[in-house]
């Protein structure tokens, strides 16, 4: 069993579900409203240990009822929450989604999520012994990221940086993480002046890009190489990323290689979108096997 430590957001998501998405200045009626688990440093930490990972959660909520029922969820999933730390100073993290018209739309309030400072998250990572991979995101402090990859390098602990929500990164912070996972937008943002091909070409075997239904595209060094996604009808897609992200870093810190460790994201992924919420369709490990052999 490899030991994953995600440092990240941990929020409660707010589901509004419609048949019509409200333009600027509209208002819709919709069909239903739930609360569930989310954030995505707790999705890939919920997604990371059903696919049979030993997984640490890093991150901050607030001394609230949502803080209270994202810790008891994290521990339910058998996720460690020793360094979860609620602060009475912010309310947990919120996300409020509106899925309508096959698609999402998200606010995030990032809350207690923006008080992950470094020296919190490098404090965690010096206290946990041997971890094979650390999994990040954006909705935590920048300097939280650029830190934490940048400890990580020094210490020779692989890290995967999923840039999203998309942001600028520092090139240092490119330079720094192991694994840069993000979707053509975040791409976009972070390589402005490149052309796909070319950003892939700069970061073969690092850089992969996720394009929804058509799979994920990196450089095999020679190469451009698009792993096929495995076709679903969707029911929510929240949270698709953030199981493909854990399933790929379970899989490499399992030592799979790249292709391997790609189709096995790509099925568990496929598999989170088929049932409601965030997490409500996260696969455990063996759902994930039995479809790919
Ligand atoms: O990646 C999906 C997540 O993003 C949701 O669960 C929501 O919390 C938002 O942060």
């Amino acid at each position: 069993m490899r030991n994953i430590c995600v440092i990240g957001s941990c929020s409660m998501d707010l589901v509004v579900t419609s048949d019509k998405r409200p333009k600027a200045g509209e208002t819709v009626l919709g069909t239903s409203f739930q609360t569930v688990p989310g954030g995505k440093g707790a999705n890939q930490a919920v997604a990371a240990a059903r696919l049979g990972a030993h997984v640490f959660m890093v991150g901050k909520v607030g001394d609230d009822h949502y803080g209270t029922a994202i810790l008891d969820n994290l521990k339910a999933n058998g996720v460690r929450t020793d360094y979860m730390e609620p602060v009475t100073h912010k309310e947990s993290g919120t996300a409020h989604i509106v899925l309508a018209e096959g698609d999402n739309s998200i606010v995030v309030v990032k809350g207690a999520n923006d008080d992950i400072t470094p020296s919190y998250a490098i404090d965690a990572l010096e206290q946990i012994e041997k971890i094979d991979m650390v999994l990040i995101q954006q909705e935590i402090p920048e300097e939280t990221v650029d830190e934490v990859c940048r400890y990580c390098h020094s210490h020779d602990i692989p890290i995967m940086l999923n840039p999203a929500p998309a942001r600028p990164l520092k090139q240092e912070t490119i330079d720094h993480a192991t694994y840069l996972t993000p979707n053509e937008h975040e791409a976009s943002i972070l390589f402005p002046r490149l052309t796909v091909s070319e950003a892939l070409a700069l970061y073969p075997a690092k850089l992969f890009i996720t394009e929804g239904k058509q799979g994920v595209r990196y450089s095999a060094g020679s190469k451009e190489r698009l792993i096929p996604s495995f076709p679903v009808e969707p029911v929510d897609t929240t949270g698709a990323g953030d199981t493909f992200n854990a399933a790929f870093a379970v899989a490499l810190a399992e030592g799979k290689d790249i292709e391997a460790a790609l189709r096995f994201a790509n099925r568990a992924a496929s598999l989170s979108v088929c049932s409601f919420g965030a997490q409500g369709g996260m696969p455990t490990r063996k759902e994930v096997e039995e479809l790919l052999s």
